[in-house]
């Protein structure tokens, strides 16, 4: 670790105004900072001499107070240094280099009797900062009724957005210029739980396309303790402004001093794969708050899940019995559905073939009380999180797995009535402690109560964080559906393996699913924060499979559902369709049964959002590589250059690509399996169908394997 002080430009250039500039470590960026005569604090960013945000104001409004908008002086500048490499628990590299130049500056608003603290982060691919509040005798408790950051872009960018929205980010991604985001126009269709609220407004992260072709993504890092940030388009004039989420009576955050906001990010280049190379949210979140992580392990697991997505399979309910009251019920006295999935047998069958084929995990969702009426009522007493049905035998089940050296995953759906699910997570975690449970699920489906808080308000934003702490008291790991989408904070709470957080594949079986676009925004997007549980792997593609008639589909190839492994980065990730579709089709099974989960190091081959993606990872101490490509609607040829591979080794190149007539929609499930020898000189031309994929295991081939294999 290497802090140092160094020097920056301040030129004085009046009484009230003043500026400072700041570099990035390899001088591709200058941020530049002054107050206005007016007080106001502005900033801008170059990169390579470009500008990518033009005089950009900064500030918070206050409630009842004045604001910390203008009247502000510059108190003091201090400047900094800051070269350190840390290792991750998990994730897509094995070491991570955190170097930036940092300017604080001090504001005081000389008759309110207050400061104002802004922190800049200059990395070598993009800008942190963030509001700071010290302890001080006249800034106490705030309230906070809206951020007015600024984020002034040089013209009508194209922009790949979703529309603001307090409760959800499942929604299908439009690609548009910023003039022509209309957010009343998005589609919530499927969606739980959405509401609208301004035309202009979309979420971040917000992933955009210059005309100079840069690509910036504007995001936030470590949500602790404060709202969620949207954006505000100014559509004449290309200026962004923050919008945080508000809670039942407005308000958007409750402060009380020493307290800061989170890290707001600018990430820039003109690289496409840069941008997702991008390690700064991460650094700018503090470092493991874990000191034993031997217990977070990532996995692969499978679920009884998917039936219950899919037409006519299976349920989470026991009984058909609607508007039943949980106190009031003997389940026992119930009649049981014949498809209810968490039954002894369906379990068991699930339990054997993780086993057989290597998969750490078993997701058993509705093995709990509550089920038959659960959703969208708003009701307080949904779950105990402690009852199962009476056929679920979670002692005999248990035991049964570690028999096998699986483990089961509970699943706590806390239906969003968070205060009831607070008032029962001590008896639920005690439960899987009983047990032996090592990570747990959670989700909220429905709008939250307490009544008008939102998924995305501070309310919330710091339940997500409670629950993250106590499962790690515990060593759990969680994975948590429809939280706000993460910051980062993963880095902290490495327990925290992923989050849905974004429109998953669940969309495809029930809904008019996600275009074969969806997946090579991601990564630019939804991704920026943090792994999600996408849930990938499904086989059986089309819904007329599961009933007569049903026109849904998963809208990819099979080969592209195998590249999603790759290209979706996430330390837990599910096998998600039936075992009876694996069974089917063995060969290609073999992919997911190979492919790793952890990774010494990550190459961004090629990548353009909204169009395609190619990446390759490096096994976790092993010398295995794995390629994912994938492509959106129109058929490509990716180019894989495996200049990444040992020089002077042959590796067996197993190619798992789409068949010469695979196609999305008319033909998604053929597939062509092939064994070759490749070194780090050699160049593949792999074809991807519309919505199609590759996925390729590379591992050092032996001396019979490189007699008897094709070079290509
Ligand atoms: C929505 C989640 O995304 C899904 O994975 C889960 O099965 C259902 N809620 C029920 O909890
Ligand atoms: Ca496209």
């Amino acid at each position: 670790m290497k802090r140092t002080l160094f020097s920056v430009c301040l030129s004085f250039l009046s009484l009230m105004t003043f500026a400072a500039t700041l570099n990035s470590p390899d001088n591709n960026f200058r941020l530049s900072f002054s107050v206005n005569e007016a007080g106001e604090p502005v900033y801008s960013l170059n990169f390579k001499e470009k500008t990518v945000l033009k005089p950009s104001k900064l500030g918070l409004e206050l409630k009842n107070t004045t604001s910390l908008l203008s009247g502000f002086t510059i108190q003091k500048t201090e400047t900094s240094t800051f070269d350190e490499t840390w290792k991750p628990v998990w994730g897509e590299v094995k070491e991570i280099r955190n170097n930036y130049n940092e300017l604080l500056v001090t504001l005081e608003q000389k008759k309110e009797q207050r400061t104002m603290k802004i922190r800049f982060r200059l990395f070598n691919d993009g800008l942190g900062f963030r509001y700071e509040f010290d302890k001080q005798a006249n800034l106490n408790y705030f309230q906070v009724t809206d951020e007015r950051t600024e984020f002034a872009l040089t013209g009508d960018h194209k922009t790949f957005w979703i529309p603001g929205d307090y409760d959800t980010n499942e929604y299908c991604y439009s690609t548009t210029k910023l003039s022509d985001v209309d957010a009343s126009k998005a589609d919530g269709v499927g969606i739980g739980t959405h509401g609208f609220f301004a035309k202009n407004a979309v979420q971040t992260p917000l992933m955009i396309k210059t005309a100079e072709k840069l690509y910036i993504s504007i995001f936030e890092a470590a949500l602790v303790d404060y709202s969620a940030m949207h954006l505000l388009i100014d559509q004449k004039n290309f200026v962004l402004t923050s919008a945080l989420v508000p809670d039942a009576l407005g308000t958007k955050a409750y402060m009380q001093t020493p307290h800061n906001t989170p890290w707001r990010t600018v990430i820039v280049s003109d690289k496409a794969t840069d941008i997702l190379a991008s390690k700064t949210i991460l650094n700018l979140n503090e470092p493991s708050k874990i000191e034993d992580p031997s217990y977070i392990k990532p996995q692969k697991y499978i679920g009884i899940w998917w039936g219950m997505h899919v037409p006519n399979t299976m349920s989470w309910n026991y009984a058909h019995a609607p508007n039943i009251k949980l106190k009031d019920t003997d389940w026992n006295a119930l009649t049981p559905l014949p498809q209810h999935g968490a039954n002894n047998k369906n379990v068991r069958r699930y339990i054997d073939f993780a086993a057989e084929h290597g998969f750490q995990g078993v997701l058993v969702e509705g093995w709990n009380v509550g089920w038959e009426d659960w959703a969208f009522n708003w009701k307080e007493d949904v779950f105990d999180f402690v009852t199962p049905y009476p056929d679920f035998d979670i002692k005999y089940l248990n035991e049964y797995a570690h028999s096998k050296g699986v483990k089961l995953i509970m699943h706590h759906e806390t239906s969003s009535a968070v205060t009831n699910y607070e008032r029962h997570i001590d008896n639920a975690l005690d439960l899987m402690i009983k047990y032996g449970y090592e990570a747990v699920k959670t989700g909220y489906v429905g709008w939250i109560i307490p009544r008008g808080e939102k998924h995305d308000g501070q309310w919330m934003v710091n339940h997500y964080i409670r629950v993250a702490e106590k499962m790690a008291e515990n060593k759990i790991m969680l994975n948590a559906h429809e939280a706000v989408r993460p910051t980062g904070l993963h880095r902290t709470y490495p327990n925290w393996l992923a989050c849905e957080s974004a429109r998953g594949n669940e969309f495809n079986a029930w809904s008019a699913g996600n275009p074969p676009e969806h997946e090579t925004i991601l990564p630019f997007t939804r991704l920026m924060g943090g792994p999600m549980d996408y849930t990938p792997g499904i086989f059986e593609i089309k819904m007329r499979y599961y009933e007569p008639g049903n026109d849904k589909q998963v809208h990819t190839t099979l080969a592209k559902q195998l590249a999603l492994y790759i290209t979706m980065y996430s330390p837990l990730q599910m096998v998600a369709d039936l075992p009876e579709n694996y069974e089917k089709r063995m060969d290609a099974f073999q992919f997911i049964k190979d492919v790793a989960v952890d990774w010494d190091d990550t190459k961004y081959l090629e990548a353009e959002p909204g169009d395609y993606l190619t990446i390759a990872r490096k096994e976790k101490n092993a010398d295995n590589w794995f390629v994912g490509a994938i492509a959106d609607e129109n058929a490509r040829t990716a180019v894989i250059k495996f200049d990444f591979l040992d020089e002077k080794t042959w590796y067996v190149a197993t190619i798992y690509g789409d068949a010469a007539d695979a196609h999305w929609k008319a033909n998604p499930m053929v597939y062509k399996i092939q064994k070759v020898l490749v070194n780090s000189k050699t160049v593949l031309k792999q074809k991807l169908a519309a919505g199609g994929g590759a996925a390729i295991s590379l591992k050092k081939a032996g001396k019979q394997e490189i007699k008897g294999l094709k070079k290509i």
